[in-house]
């Protein structure tokens, strides 16, 4: 059995409830974030680290859309396969649904509806993906730390203790939805309680790692941009941030063509095909001014 290889999940399932009635008929991380949907985003964070084998999570209904936009990942240097979640009952199940995709090797698992930028955010992957032991987490500061998983340091950085949604912070650094796991993750999150909200908390799995001395935290800096986009104001947030980005410096953010290119996974022959086939977008046109026909 290889265990040296990491393996990607990305979580892409869920009820987008806070989207509705946008979410009704599609599924959240289908949705655009300006000139792309929104999985493209975690599927190039993934890309971004080297992770060629990845399972995409999905609803039951909404796999075959997902299918017809992602294929079977060959088009892009990489190999994609699918399973269902077929309730949300937790980010934690991701693990269990993946056990056997993972073959007793290390994870990284990253929801489908996180937006990562920044030079300093390639830094914290490259530290993360080097590190074989226990589990790895990002830690990034905000203003509203009781909507999410909450870490607490002491001065020297040291992990004391990670809670979900807390009434009261400890601190002001959120655990971002990107996760990274040695080969022990599907048994610790099987033995799991469900929580009051009846899900198979991540929060409660990166808990199993710190009382084994085993949770790593990587603090995001402000280098890095760390974004979700749950809610219509979010998600317009988002699309703002990319466009601005995009148009003052020119390039295209996170885009799989590009990246599979830059790596060497797929040839210029190859993306001049996606380029043409996207030719009448903006998108496409981008595709051919990296291929050099612009
Ligand atoms: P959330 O935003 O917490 O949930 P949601 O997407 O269902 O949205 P809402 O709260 O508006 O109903 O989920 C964060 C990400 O994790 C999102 O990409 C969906 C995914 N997810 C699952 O795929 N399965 C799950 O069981 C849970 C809890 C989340």
């Amino acid at each position: 059995m290889d265990t040296s290889s990491r393996k990607g999940i990305i979580l892409a399932g869920g009820t987008g409830t806070r989207l509705h009635p946008s979410t009704i008929a599609t599924s959240k991380q289908l949705m655009p974030v300006y000139d792309k949907p929104m999985i493209y985003y975690p599927l190039c964070v993934l890309m971004e680290a080297g992770i060629r084998e990845i399972l995409i999570i999905t609803t039951p209904h909404d796999q075959a859309a997902f299918k017809t936009l992602l294929q079977d990942g060959s088009q892009w240097g990489l190999a994609l396969t699918y399973a269902i979640q077929d309730a949300p009952r937790g980010i934690a199940e991701a693990l269990i649904i993946a056990e056997e995709f993972l073959q007793g090797g290390p994870s990284v698992l990253v929801l489908g509806d996180n937006l990562f930028f920044g030079e300093t955010f390639s830094k914290g992957l490259e530290a993360a993906m080097s590190r074989s032991d226990g589990a790895s987490v990002f830690g990034y500061r905000v203003n509203d730390p009781q909507r999410y998983g909450v870490v607490e340091f002491d001065e020297g950085g040291k992990v004391l203790s990670i809670e979900e949604k807390p009434d009261t912070p400890k601190s002001n650094y959120a655990v971002t939805g990107l996760y990274f796991y040695d080969s022990h993750a599907p048994e610790y999150a099987k033995s799991i309680k469900p929580s009051d909200r009846q899900e198979v908390e991540i929060t409660a799995l990166n808990q199993i790692y710190l009382s084994k001395g085993a949770l790593h935290v990587e603090l995001l800096g402000g280098g890095t941009t760390w974004l979700d986009t749950g809610t219509h104001k979010s998600l317009f947030e988002a699309a703002q941030f990319v466009n601005v980005l995009q148009s003052r410096q020119g390039v295209r953010i996170c885009c799989p063509e590009v990246l599979a290119y830059r790596k060497a996974w797929i040839s210029r022959d190859e993306l001049i095909v996606h380029a043409r086939r996207l030719e009448k977008s903006g998108y496409g046109n981008y595709l051919m001014d990296v291929a050099g026909l612009l």
